[in-house]
């Protein structure tokens, strides 16, 4: 009894409170991250006899993506950078989707002539696409790293790659009658800003992975102006942020980086969670005709940074990208 006292104070101490409370926060943003307005249960749309192409398909959300266009009768072309991890996914996918109508793709976004070849190859193999889901993304490169190209990594791939095999599949999306494309950005947008000189690795300066930052706003902005581009052709094009969604995309970083990432884990989506917000905009009935729109996680229409909204600096970076992709020069 002489003891109970001392040791129940320790036990119900502010500091237990303190804990008690941090975790029915942390539950409740769990509960908050993994709710959405949209349910894809409900959703009926079937793309039986629909081309869906996915980027970065053999990993994290790109994979569950996958899985669910391929589940709904697509034929799904899952475009990887790597031939073995991509055919390990495409087995799961085929197993879990119970689907035989999977193709892998090799492309690296990184890289202008891998993704021309690509091109070449996709568009022989399938000449109409009904869905594009520009998912790849690469995070935690130091800035100006270069490819063989001449071309900042992170950018080259999160941003240059993207607008280079949306532009050389136009054809394709157009002729499918109604399509969309579905560019996976990130809330992280918000913190970027828009640098032309960037692409190439100069540019203004950057803080510490603000190149991921910038990158994605870019991404975001390239959305707007190819929406503007492609009005009454049938095409809509939409980003998304997925929320943070605990995945490979911290592969880049130090361990400490990647353990931190593990220790908040519970608290964030997991791939099937993340895979949400991107599946509304790919599959959504009420979406269609909705094009240039940034869809926050939780799936509502919302403006991107600043520098994205202005119609000035979104077209001269197109016509600045144009340039360095070679874009003015096809035939
Ligand atoms: N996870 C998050 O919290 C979060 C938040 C906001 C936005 N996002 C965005 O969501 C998208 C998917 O990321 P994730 O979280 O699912 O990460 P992930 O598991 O790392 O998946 C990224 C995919 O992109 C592929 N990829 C990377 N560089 C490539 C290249 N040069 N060429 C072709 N493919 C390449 C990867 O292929 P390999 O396996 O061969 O490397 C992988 O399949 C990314 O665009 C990311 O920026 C993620």
């Amino acid at each position: 009894m002489l003891l109970w006292a001392p040791l129940s104070t320790l036990v119900w101490g502010p500091s237990t409170v303190f804990l008690i409370l941090i975790l029915l926060l942390g539950l409740c943003v769990r509960i908050w991250q993994r709710s959405h307005p949209w349910d894809l249960q409900h959703c009926s749309t079937d793309l039986t006899g629909k081309i869906a192409v996915v980027t970065g398909a053999n990993s994290g959300i790109g994979k569950v993506v996958s899985q669910e266009l391929a589940r709904r009768g697509a034929r799904v072309i899952l475009a990887c950078r790597n031939r073995e991890r991509g055919q390990q996914a495409l087995a799961e996918i085929q197993e879990t989707s119970s689907s035989n109508h999977l193709l892998l793709g090799e492309v690296d976004l990184s890289s202008l002539a891998s993704i021309r070849s690509f091109a070449q190859w996709l568009l022989q193999e399938e000449p109409k696409i009904h869905l594009l889901v520009n998912n790849a993304g690469v995070c935690g490169i130091p800035q100006k790293t270069l490819t063989p190209e001449g071309l900042d990594v992170t950018f080259a791939t999160n941003y240059v790659g993207p607008f280079l095999l949306t532009n050389l599949l136009r054809g394709a999306l157009q002729r499918a009658g109604s399509a969309r494309v579905v560019n996976v950005s990130s809330f992280r947008q918000a913190c970027g800003y828009i640098d032309e000189e960037h692409l190439t690795g100069a540019g203004g300066p950057l803080a510490w992975n603000q190149n991921y930052d910038c990158s994605k706003l870019l991404l975001t902005s390239f959305t707007g102006e190819l929406a503007r581009r492609l009005q009454g052709t049938g095409v809509t094009v939409n980003s998304v942020d997925p929320g943070v969604v605990y995945t490979n995309i911290m592969r880049n970083f130090s361990w400490v980086y990647r353990f931190l990432f593990w220790l908040v884990s519970f608290f964030t989506k997991d791939p099937k969670h993340g895979a949400i917000p991107v599946l509304y905009l790919g599959l959504a009935q009420e979406l269609d005709g909705i094009s240039g729109k940034y869809f926050s996680n939780s799936c509502v229409i919302t403006l991107p940074a600043k520098p994205a909204q202005d119609p000035r600096v979104v077209q001269s970076l197109w016509n600045a990208t144009v340039r360095l992709t070679n874009l003015d020069k096809m035939d």
